[in-house]
């Protein structure tokens, strides 16, 4: 017996998807099998590592505990899409220069929860505050000192201060 399916309507990095999926299937699996977004990574597939971070109608969640049947109607964005709008560019180029990644499987998540900390406006957050935003991203190459430096030196410069 096949499993069953179901048609959903969604948009995906601004452009609307129309597709067909398995009832079963998660977010991160549809994102990266069905549209080939692979950006977006699979770790544990049990919400604890943070690889599969996406956003989906403006909050990031686990794309691994999530059905994509779930996100019929909603807006999905993606590492691809946030790269692509300049929303994270400063980010990206912070994470570079501290040399805050190594392999480079955790640095999507990570990006964008670090990206909803710092979007969410309120200053400069502390070095424990953004180490607790990222405690739930696991990065297994760099030790998480370069990454805070990164993060923080963001939040510095978008704050009109010393980078
Ligand atoms: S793969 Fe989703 S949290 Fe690890
Ligand atoms: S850079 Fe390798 S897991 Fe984070």
């Amino acid at each position: 017996m096949s499993a069953p399916r179901c048609d959903i309507t969604l948009t995906v990095n601004g452009e609307t998807v129309v597709e067909t999926v398995e009832a079963r299937a998660t977010l991160v699996d549809f994102l990266r099998e069905q549209l080939t977004l692979t950006g977006s990574h699979v770790g544990c597939e049990h919400g604890v590592c943070g690889a599969c971070t996406v956003r989906v109608d403006g909050v990031i969640v686990r794309g691994c505990l999530m059905l994509a049947a779930q996100c019929d109607g909603a807006s999905v964005e993606t590492i691809e899409g946030v790269s692509d709008t300049g929303e994270i560019a400063d980010l990206q180029a912070a994470f570079e220069k501290r040399n805050a990644l190594q392999c480079g499987f955790c640095t999507p998540g990570m990006l964008l929860t670090a990206q909803e900390l710092l979007r969410g406006g309120g200053g400069v957050p502390s070095r424990e505050t953004i180490r607790e935003q990222i405690s739930g991203n696991y990065c297994r190459c760099t030790g998480y000192q370069a990454i805070v430096d990164a993060i923080e030196a963001v939040a510095q410069q978008r704050a009109g201060g010393k980078p």
